[in-house]
């Protein structure tokens, strides 16, 4: 089985070596991603690819392996196919917004090579949800993996509604997703992050919750690195009690090393993320101690080997998700962490 995996096709190895889309631009990049996906899952050797490896479950769910793509990779449903094919073993879609809107205005993102870290800025653009419905719909049904949305609030929408746009999203998608991730952590829409304080936090999770329990369908919060640590105690008590199902941990970073060769606005990610999003699954695995009562905890940030996978995992995590470690590995990352967890047993 083991073998049979690592064995690499000569395209395979072309294109490890080549990494055409770095070459071009993020932004074009990321906008060619869905056609780039596309060729690779045409021209690689499905059987090649690991599906099934350290696989769980989580309630009514089935994870054929504990590794899938992070939130704003595939916004808008486009890939679902491909990703499976590469052997991803769950999938969360968006930030998917009630209406469409576009990305922040001038430079939204870039990659440094050196230090194997992704910057953005991009402020949720989607389609809006009908679009994303669209998508999910037609993948739904005859899914491989559990599928989680994310979802986040219209720039135009004020704080103090920001419960409208979430529960639209939850009455209008709830039939096409397994999980849904509330996203109040991005650094990217102005206000956002003050949805995590005493004043709209906690009416807004008891609209939340409320919901979730009336559909039926597991909400999770995803965190910030950012918190300290006894505002991040506050957070997983209040969510605790108001029925969130797990968390997904973190959401980028807006601090900086110094020196510092990345932009002092947007959020950072990648490997320099790495240690804080580590930090992070321990504080709140800590938080959570005993009381942990089937929490879900997924762990994102500077994720990129079976070793770091291994060790997520030690410290907490029942999943982990992967974005800019698939911009510097490329698209057999799945695979690549698939031999690499599994060569350690
Ligand atoms: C270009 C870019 C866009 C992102 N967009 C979203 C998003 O729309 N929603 C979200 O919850 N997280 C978004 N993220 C954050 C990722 O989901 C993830 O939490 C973060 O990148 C850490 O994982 P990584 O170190 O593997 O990249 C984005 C990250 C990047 C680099």
């Amino acid at each position: 089985m083991l073998s049979e995996m690592t064995s690499e096709s000569a395209f395979e190895k072309l294109l490890d070596y080549w990494k055409p889309w770095l070459w071009m631009s993020p932004s074009v990049g990321h906008d060619w991603l869905p056609f780039f996906l596309k060729m690779t899952v045409f021209l690689s050797e499905k059987s090649n690819q690991p599906y099934d490896w350290h696989s769980r479950k989580w309630r009514n769910l089935y994870f054929r392996n504990p590794v899938g793509i992070a939130g704003g990779l595939d916004k808008t449903g486009q890939s679902i196919d491909s990703w499976w094919n590469l052997g991803a073993g769950f999938l969360e879609i968006g930030t998917v917004t009630p209406h469409a809107q576009k990305p922040n205005s001038g430079k939204i993102m870039d990659r440094f090579k050196e230090t194997e870290a992704l910057w953005n800025r991009m402020g949720f653009p989607s389609p809006g949800y009908k679009s994303v419905l669209f998508e999910l719909e037609k993948n739904f049904e005859n899914r491989q993996t559990p599928i989680f949305l994310n979802i986040g609030k219209n720039r135009t929408t004020a704080n103090e509604n920001a419960h409208e746009d979430y529960t639209l999203l939850m009455r209008q998608m709830h039939q096409v997703c397994d999980v849904f991730v509330v996203n109040i952590s991005s650094p990217n829409t102005t206000g956002l992050r003050q949805l995590f304080s005493k004043k709209y936090f906690e009416p807004l999770m008891d609209k939340l919750g409320g919901e979730s329990r009336r559909l039926q369908k597991p909400l999770l919060l995803k965190l910030s690195p950012d918190e300290p640590r006894d505002q991040l105690e506050s957070i997983i008590h209040r969510s605790y009690n108001q029925g969130v199902d797990g968390y997904v941990i973190t959401n980028t970073t807006i601090q900086r090393p110094t020196p510092s060769p990345y932009p002092e606005d947007g959020g950072l990610s990648g490997k320099p993320l790495a240690a804080q999003s580590l930090q992070t699954l321990k504080d709140v695995v800590q938080i959570l101690g005993l009381n942990r009562n089937n929490k879900l905890i997924v762990n994102a940030g500077g994720i990129s080997s079976g070793t770091d996978l291994r060790d997520r995992l030690y410290w907490g995590a029942d999943l982990c998700q992967i974005y800019s470690s698939l911009v510097f590995r490329g698209p057999y990352t799945f695979k690549k962490i698939a031999h690499e967890y599994q060569s350690t047993i």
